[in-house]
């Protein structure tokens, strides 16, 4: 194909789709262990494997040039947790892209409020599953709610806008759909319902059918109470749009019941320097030693890598697997 980022042949597949949306995943460590995500709270991996600040920039860079990336998502585990976040973050707004975003469970969101303010950074996802304090904590396993609802507070007040991600789960928060969503449309946030995803060990319980609550049975309880149409989303956004006429906007992430795997775009770089061209595939790439090479090797070597990467994207439907969330960021 015939695509070109300024003077370089664009890598792209034979369903044409192409990486532009780069998950920066800072650290594999959460200070949550939310059921859904972990078996037990274990961190994954020593922070002595993970990459250095100024590698991962290097590395964004490199996928800026080579890959034609244009977004970038920082996540985790919690990416506020690593010490790293802000020479990170600084790093990469340094580099003028079209869209920088973050993902957080928003526990040390008050925390680092002004830093993320003033590096320029203009949305923030955050995600949470209840309005509920002790469900918060039966779900996550730690935090604690009014630090969260806080740090979007001050987010908003800073002028960041704010999304917020909830899994709802049959009889677990189902019921929190109404408050949730009643809750984003008074304050202009878009709350977005994902479907329960079949990754890590849900693979293996039955909990994961048990509690997986569709897009069907959101929009049913969501008819109960508002009236909505369905509107228009990005081509390779995660989420189907709708709006409530004269109230707002909200997603469902419908990984099952519409699979956006034809649309995909996103490329994620793990904390340990690996590079995954698909959510559903645990085959990653290492791309550590390329960090270290001189810039015209590197990014020949990159070409080849980032074939093969996008080679590991699903044709149709999300499958899910067994990579644990928290390593991958989402
Ligand atoms: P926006 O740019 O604001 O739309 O964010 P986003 O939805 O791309 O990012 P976010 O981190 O908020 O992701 C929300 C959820 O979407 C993740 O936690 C995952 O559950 C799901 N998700 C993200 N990327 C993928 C993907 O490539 N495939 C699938 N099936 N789900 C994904
Ligand atoms: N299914 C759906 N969403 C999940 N997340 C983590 N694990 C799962 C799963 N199995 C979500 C978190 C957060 C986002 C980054 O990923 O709730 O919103």
């Amino acid at each position: 194909m015939s695509h070109l980022v300024e003077d370089k042949p664009l890598i792209v597949d034979g369903m044409g789709r192409r990486f532009r949306n780069l998950r920066l995943s800072l650290t594999a460590a959460c200070n949550y262990a939310c059921t859904y995500c972990v078996p037990d709270g274990k961190r994954l991996q020593a922070a002595a494997f993970e990459l250095e600040a100024s590698e991962m920039v290097k590395a964004v860079k490199l996928l800026v040039s080579v890959a034609g990336i244009d977004k970038v998502r920082i996540t985790g585990g919690e990416p506020l947790l690593s010490p790293k976040f802000e020479e990170i973050l600084h790093g990469i707004m340094d580099l003028g892209l079209e869209d920088v975003s973050l993902t957080t469970n928003g526990q040390l969101l008050p925390r680092h409020a002004d830093a993320i303010i003033r590096s320029g950074i203009r949305r923030v996802n955050v995600s949470l599953d209840t309005l509920n304090r002790d469900r918060f904590r039966e779900i996550a396993r730690s935090g604690d709610l009014n630090t969260v609802l806080h740090g979007i507070e001050l987010m908003q007040a800073g002028g960041v806008a704010v999304k917020i991600n909830m899994v709802p789960m049959q009889g677990v928060n189902d019921d929190q759909i109404i408050p949730l969503l009643e809750y984003s449309l008074a304050r202009d946030i878009e709350l977005r319902f994902i479907e329960l995803m079949n990754m890590g060990h849900l693979q293996a319980s039955p909990e994961y059918r048990q509690e997986f609550f569709s897009m069907a049975n959101i929009l049913e309880l969501i008819a109960g109470a508002y009236a909505y149409t369905r509107t228009d989303a990005p081509f390779d956004s995660t989420a189907v749009r709708y709006e409530i006429p004269g109230q707002g906007v909200f997603g469902i992430i419908a990984n099952e019941s519409e699979p956006f795997c034809r649309n995909c775009t996103r490329l994620r770089l793990s904390s340990n320097g690996a590079l995954y061209g698909c959510l559903s595939s645990a085959r990653s790439r290492d791309i550590r030693a390329l960090l270290h090479m001189p810039k015209e090797e590197a990014e020949a070597e990159l070409v080849q890598v980032l074939r093969g990467a996008l080679a590991d994207k699903q044709s149709e439907n999300f499958q899910g697997e067994v990579t644990v969330m928290k390593f991958i960021g989402g």
